[in-house]
């Protein structure tokens, strides 16, 4: 059984290792050197401080497998209601229902704090995983940056899928 629930400080390690793996693998992050365990605390604070929500998904042995944030689209004020969403699974994790449950309870809660869209910014055209994970929650295409990034010695595009949260564009934010 999957349990989604809130990070604790003694998740980073995991955290980081997933997605240190997914930074040295695959093309979804545009970094190119994984970050350490400090840094991505340090990410991880700031995110919680400004009232974004940072959740892991554990199985049944209570091992975690995925973890799941949201945090600004862009910095200036005029986004504030807008989210960009990140979601990544252990890859020996994948594929069984974990990154929906985290995408799941990360609207919910991002709904609930008064966020109003949320953004995707998908690395790769070819992220199948993703692009069905976004469209499952009824995120839809909003654009492509075409070869965006270099990794891996290949052009990358960004996918862009966009989410309404709660009410959506059909009335000023509260
Ligand atoms: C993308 C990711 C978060 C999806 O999480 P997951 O736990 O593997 O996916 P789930 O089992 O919850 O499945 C979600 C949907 O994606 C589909 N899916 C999952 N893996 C897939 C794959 N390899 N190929 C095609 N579709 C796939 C599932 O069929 C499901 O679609 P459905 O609801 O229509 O059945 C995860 O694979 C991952 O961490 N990938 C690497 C990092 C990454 O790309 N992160 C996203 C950053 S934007």
């Amino acid at each position: 059984m999957i349990t989604v629930r809130d990070s604790r400080d003694d998740d980073v390690a995991t955290i980081a290792a997933i997605y240190g793996h997914w930074v040295r693998h695959g093309l979804a992050s545009f970094e190119l050197e994984p970050p350490g365990e400090g840094e991505m605390a340090s990410r991880r604070a700031a995110l919680l401080a400004a009232g974004y929500p940072y959740l892991v998904a554990s199985n049944g042995d209570g091992r975690v497998v995925g973890y799941a944030y949201a945090g600004p689209y862009r910095t200036r004020p005029a986004y504030r209601f807008t989210v960009e969403n990140s979601v990544y699974v252990a890859p020996d994790g994948q594929g069984r229902g974990v990154g929906r449950a985290l995408m799941s309870e990360l609207i919910r809660r991002c709904e609930a704090a008064g966020f109003r869209l949320m953004v995707a910014v998908i690395g790769d055209s070819a992220n199948t995983a993703s692009i069905k994970l976004h469209a499952g929650f009824r995120f839809g295409h909003a654009g492509l940056l075409p070869a965006a990034g270099w990794k891996h010695g290949r052009w990358v595009d960004s996918v862009l899928m966009t989410r309404p949260l709660g009410p959506g564009a059909a009335m000023p934010p509260g």
